[in-house]
C-alpha cells in the first residue's frame, strides 16, 4: 500500500465548531439566549478532569456556556438525583451531561435513566437509545458514535455493503455504533472479551473500529491490506497517548486510518456541541438540520 489517507479528526472537527460557532453568533444577534451545558464531575480521576476540561473549553468557544459541577466522590446517589433534578427544570440549561464512570457506589443507571430524555446530549438514555434503534432523528445519537459516522460520510468511506467490524461492545462506543453503521447498511460484526478468534473477524474488515481502550491490541496481522481503520482508543503509555491500533505498523496496510490523538477524540467534543445545539434548537423552537440525514 501507499501512504494511508489520514482522516483528520481534528481538523475536521475545527470546521464544526467554526460552522457551530457562525450559527450560535447568528442567533444571538437575533435576540436568542445563550445555549447551555451543564457539565457534572463526581470525584478526581485525572483521565475525566481532563475530557472534562476539554469539553468546557469547546463550549465555551463557539459560545456555548457551560455550567461545572465538580461534586466530591463521596456524594451520594440521592444528592446527585437531586442535583439533576433541579437541572431537568431549568429553562436555561438545554443539556446535562454527567461524566462517567462515576464511582462504584453511585447507581449509574438509576442517574442516566433521570437525566431527562430532552437534555441527555450524551444520547445514553433508553428514549435516545430506542430512537437510534428506529432511526427516528429527533433525539440524540451518542457523541463517539456520532463523530465516527461525520468523519467516515465526509471522507467519503462508503458503507453500504461493507464489512464493518466493531472491536468493543460497551454502551458509550460499541453498541449504539453497531445500530449506526446497520441504518448506513453495513454488515456489522461486534466482537468483544467473549470473542473467540478476534483476528478471523477482523481480517474480514473493510472498516475496523477498535473502541477498548486495550493499547495497541489491534497488530498488522490482524488488518486486511487496504482497510479503513477507526481508533477509538485512549490510553497512556510511558507518558504517551496512544491508541487501540499499533499505528506505525497498521498504516502500512491500510488505505485510511485515523491519528491517535486527532483523530476520534475532537469528533467526540464537535457531536457534543452540535447535540447541545440542537437540544437548544428544539427548545427554542428554531428549525432544526438533520444529524443523522444530512
Ligand atoms: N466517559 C467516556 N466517554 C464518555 C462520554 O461520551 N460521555 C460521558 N458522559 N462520559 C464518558
Amino acid at each position: 500500500m501507499g501512504k494511508p489517507l489520514i482522516l483528520d479528526g481534528k481538523k475536521l472537527s475545527q470546521e464544526i465548531r467554526a460552522d457551530i460557532k457562525r450559527e450560535i453568533d447568528s442567533l444571538r444577534e437575533m435576540g436568542y439566549r445563550s445555549p447551555a451545558l451543564a457539565v457534572i464531575l463526581v470525584g478526581d480521576d485525572p483521565a475525566s478532569h481532563v475530557y472534562v476540561k476539554n469539553k468546557r473549553n469547546a463550549c465555551e468557544k463557539v459560545g456555548i456556556k457551560s455550567l461545572f459541577y465538580h461534586l466530591p466522590k463521596n456524594i451520594t446517589t440521592e444528592e446527585l438525583l437531586e442535583l439533576i433534578a433541579e437541572l431537568n427544570s431549568r429553562q436555561d440549561v438545554d443539556g446535562i451531561l454527567v461524566q462517567l464512570p462515576l464511582p462504584s457506589h453511585i447507581n449509574q443507571q438509576e442517574i442516566i435513566m433521570t437525566i431527562s430524555p430532552e437534555k441527555d446530549v450524551d444520547g445514553f438514555h433508553p428514549e435516545n437509545l430506542g430512537k437510534l434503534m428506529a432511526f427516528l432523528d429527533d433525539g440524540f445519537v451518542p457523541c463517539t458514535p456520532l463523530g465516527i459516522d461525520i468523519l467516515l460520510r465526509h471522507y467519503g468511506v462508503e458503507l453500504k455493503g461493507k464489512e464493518v467490524v466493531i472491536v468493543g461492545a460497551g454502551f458509550i462506543v460499541g453498541r449504539p455504533l453497531s445500530l449506526l453503521m446497520l441504518w448506513r447498511n453495513a454488515t456489522v460484526s461486534v466482537c468483544h472479551i467473549h470473542t473467540r478468534d478476534l483476528r478471523e473477524h477482523t481480517l474480514k474488515a473493510d472498516v475496523l473500529i477498535s473502541a477498548t481502550g486495550v493499547p495497541h491490541l489491534i497488530k498488522a496481522d490482524m488488518v486486511k491490506e487496504g482497510a479503513v481503520v477507526v481508533d477509538v482508543g485512549i490510553s497512556k503509555v510511558d507518558g504517551r497517548i496512544v491508541g487501540d491500533v499499533d499505528f506505525d505498523k497498521v498504516k502500512e496496510k491500510a488505505s485510511a486510518i485515523t491519528p491517535v490523538p486527532g483523530g476520534v477524540g475532537p469528533m467526540t467534543v464537535s457531536a457534543l456541541l452540535m447535540n447541545t445545539l440542537k437540544s437548544f434548537k428544539k427548545r427554542e423552537r428554531i428549525h432544526l438540520t438533520s444529524t443523522m440525514n444530512p
